[in-house]
């Protein structure tokens, strides 16, 4: 393979590996150069939720942390709330990386993540309040997008229009917000301080106005207006930064990535439970998009999901249970959600939907948590397949409509207490046999077995 000269590149400026081929060097021993440069140069490894969201992915943020020097978020904003326990205290993060609280650490949020300057001046209130320095440690892109409070009714009205085909959004102003960033109409966090900001909020503001006149929807901005120039105000004490040139440099000098997934897989915009999903990316792809690093630059994938199935709003979830151990396992996995608070919908472990997740993802690891919560179940069941109008598949279907009756497979459970347990070699054979069906089914290893809410309840394979 001889590439022809291309005359307008200076040759001081052409790859390595192009200089190789005009040396007509074998193919063989290119390739294995150009391996040996992508092995030694640091790649982005990623944490993100399998399922409908809630998996637990703060958590593993949390306990992965010691690894890594960077932590970044790449996509959604407040709709997302996850948990931390450690030290008998619990946090709740919904826009902050979950990397802040880890010594030394730096804590991006990235292009891709859409910002409530309300929500987030709480959250920074609330760490500062417990000795967190948020302000050495957390640096915001100015590319990510700003929801404002008309973005918020906007939510509001559209999801009341909806009726009984609401979408059960957190009503943070996600999806008005991302509309506006595709449609070209944003404001972005360095508008902030670009001169222009108060007329350009001002000019927005009167367009969501004119389109709330649409709906027949009461509202009153003044007080949540007065509240967000505040935020805005507060934002401006931290670093704004041209985060893909950040994230690439560190990247270059050898810094340990991790990316923060948000809501889960099966809410993607493009392949989740549409329209039942949420307004961002949250596959693996996003992590591109949402933080400017190449497909080339990923590496561990790291999927979580629960040992069994949660979802949070309206939407299709084919392995729901509306019986005595769905609201047992609401109860014992205490399944309510962290920013709304609203009841999430339990259900067994759905296998169809996680391959899908896994093989969307390319997830090379995966993270099993809450295992715990089923301890007291005599036997467990695992959605295998689904059957549509009297056909069997295993892939996930288009239109994941009531329509699907899932093929359950049983398992005995294990019917003992695991909180205290620490290594794999203890675990009752029960859980070792759904972890390996899990593996067999997925082909791909469970790394870490989460057995309890807090840092130490967790079990490395
Ligand atoms: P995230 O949004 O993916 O970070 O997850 P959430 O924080 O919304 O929800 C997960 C909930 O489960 C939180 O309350 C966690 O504290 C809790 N949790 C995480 N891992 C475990 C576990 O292994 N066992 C139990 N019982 N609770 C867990
Ligand atoms: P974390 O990061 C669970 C759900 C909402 C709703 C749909 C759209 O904590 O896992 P939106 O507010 O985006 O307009 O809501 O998505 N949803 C989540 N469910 N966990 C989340 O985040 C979620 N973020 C959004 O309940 O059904
Ligand atoms: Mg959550």
């Amino acid at each position: 393979m001889i590439l022809p000269e291309r005359a307008a590149h200076g040759r001081n400026s052409e790859p390595t590996c192009f200089l190789l081929i005009k040396s007509y060097v074998p193919l063989t021993a290119i390739l294995r150069f150009n391996l040996f440069l992508n092995t030694r140069m640091k790649k982005v490894d990623v944490v993100l939720g399998l399922q409908w969201g809630d998996e637990g992915k703060g958590k593993v943020v949390d306990v992965l942390t010691p690894a890594y020097q960077v932590i970044a978020r790449f996509q959604g904003g407040p709709n997302a709330g996850h948990s931390l326990h450690f030290e008998g205290k619990k946090y709740v993060l919904h826009t902050i990386p979950s990397g802040i609280f880890r010594e030394g650490s730096i804590n991006i949020i990235g292009n891709g993540v859409v910002i409530d300057p309300v929500i987030l001046s709480e959250e920074i209130a609330k760490l500062e309040k417990d000795g967190v320095d948020v302000q050495g440690k957390l640096l915001i892109s100015k590319k990510a997008h700003l929801i404002l409070p008309t973005h918020r009714i906007i939510d509001a009205a559209s999801e009341a229009s909806k009726g009984k085909t609401k979408i059960g959004s957190t009503l943070k102003g996600i999806g008005p917000t991302y509309m506006d960033k595709t449609g070209r109409n944003g404001l972005r966090v360095g508008d902030i301080v670009s001169g222009e900001f108060e007329e350009r909020y001002g000019r927005l503001k009167e367009k969501h106005i004119e389109l709330l006149k649409q709906y027949d929807f009461p509202y009153d901005i003044c007080d949540y207006e007065k509240e967000w120039l505040a935020g805005i105000e507060n934002l401006k004490r931290f670093r704004f930064i041209d985060s893909e040139h950040v994230v690439n440099s560190l990247l270059q000098e050898g810094k340990a990535i991790l990316a923060e997934g948000a809501q889960g897989s099966m809410l993607d915009i493009d392949f989740g439970t549409y329209p039942f999903v949420t307004s961002s990316n949250t596959l693996c792809a996003g992590v591109c998009t949402g933080l400017g690093v190449a497909p080339s630059r990923i590496g561990n994938v790291y999927g979580i999901f629960k040992a069994y199935c949660t979802r949070v709003g309206s939407g299709p979830f084919p392995t729901e249970l509306f019986d005595e151990d769905g609201e047992k396992m609401r109860q014992i996995g205490q399944e309510f959600g962290a920013t709304t608070g609203r009841p999430r919908r339990c259900g067994w472990l759905d296998m169809v939907a996680l391959k899908y997740s896994v093989m969307m993802n390319g997830v090379t690891e995966l993270i099993m948590m809450k295992a715990d919560v089923l301890n007291d179940f005599d036997t467990l069941k695992v959605a295998v397949a689904y059957n549509v109008n009297g056909k069997e598949t295993s892939e996930f279907p288009y239109e994941a409509s009531e329509k699907i009756v899932p093929v359950y497979k049983e398992f005995k459970g294990w019917n003992c207490d695991i909180n205290k347990l620490r290594r794999y070699d203890e675990f009752p054979a029960e859980l070792k046999n759904y972890i390996e069906f899990i593996e067999q089914e997925t082909g791909v290893p469970v790394k870490i077995v989460s057995v309890g809410p807090d840092r130490e309840e967790t079990i490395v394979r």
